[in-house]
């Protein structure tokens, strides 16, 4: 799959090139500003075995900013954030694919380049056994948890070398 690098955003922003782990890269184009969560709402997304989107609800597509149809068949990565350390999916990963179910505070990177933090659970989808695909629910985040985890964040990009301030792309 080729992905397209992100347009430029309308506010003053930043960029890197992003390589994935499947190896697909593109440069991704982020700013400053947040999208608040909006309230009472949960972003639902389903995908199969490898991350890639199968099922995505109405509060997926307002937020993330991307078509229902960009996101269906999409790898969840578009989704990454610079800012955001592998060490955190790494986990996510290791949790489902052993069958259990994950939580975590993720900052997501919207279409136009703006962010959105949510508070994630992830599960494993089992029928008949069998590890299906996996489910996430993401719920509106704790302010004072996020603010607890930004040096906690920042300190595992730096021991992964990709300082949040990024390299110029
Ligand atoms: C059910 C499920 C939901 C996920 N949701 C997100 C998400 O909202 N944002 C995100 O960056 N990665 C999400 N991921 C993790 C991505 O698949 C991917 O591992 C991550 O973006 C890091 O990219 P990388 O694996 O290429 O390093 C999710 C994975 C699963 C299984």
């Amino acid at each position: 799959m080729l992905l397209d690098d992100m347009p430029e955003p309308a506010a003053p922003f930043r960029s890197v090139r992003m390589t994935y782990y499947d190896g697909n890269s593109r440069i991704v184009r982020w700013t400053e500003r947040e999208v608040p969560y909006p309230d009472g709402r949960l972003i639902v997304s389903r995908t199969d075995l490898d991350g890639y989107i199968t099922h995505a609800n109405d509060a997926f597509v307002e937020l993330s900013g991307y078509g229902r149809e960009e996101l269906i068949g999409a790898p969840h990565y578009i989704l990454r954030h610079p800012e955001m350390p592998r060490a955190a999916f790494a986990d996510l990963w290791k949790t489902v694919m052993a069958g259990r179910k994950w939580n975590g505070y993720v900052k997501n990177l919207r279409k136009d380049g703006h962010c959105y933090w949510v508070y994630a659970t992830a599960i494993p989808n089992v029928r008949g056994g069998e590890v299906v695909g996996y489910t996430s629910v993401r719920r509106k985040p704790s302010r004072r948890r996020i603010e607890e985890l930004l040096p906690v964040y920042a300190q595992w990009l730096a021991e992964e070398g990709r300082p949040a301030a990024g390299a110029p792309a």
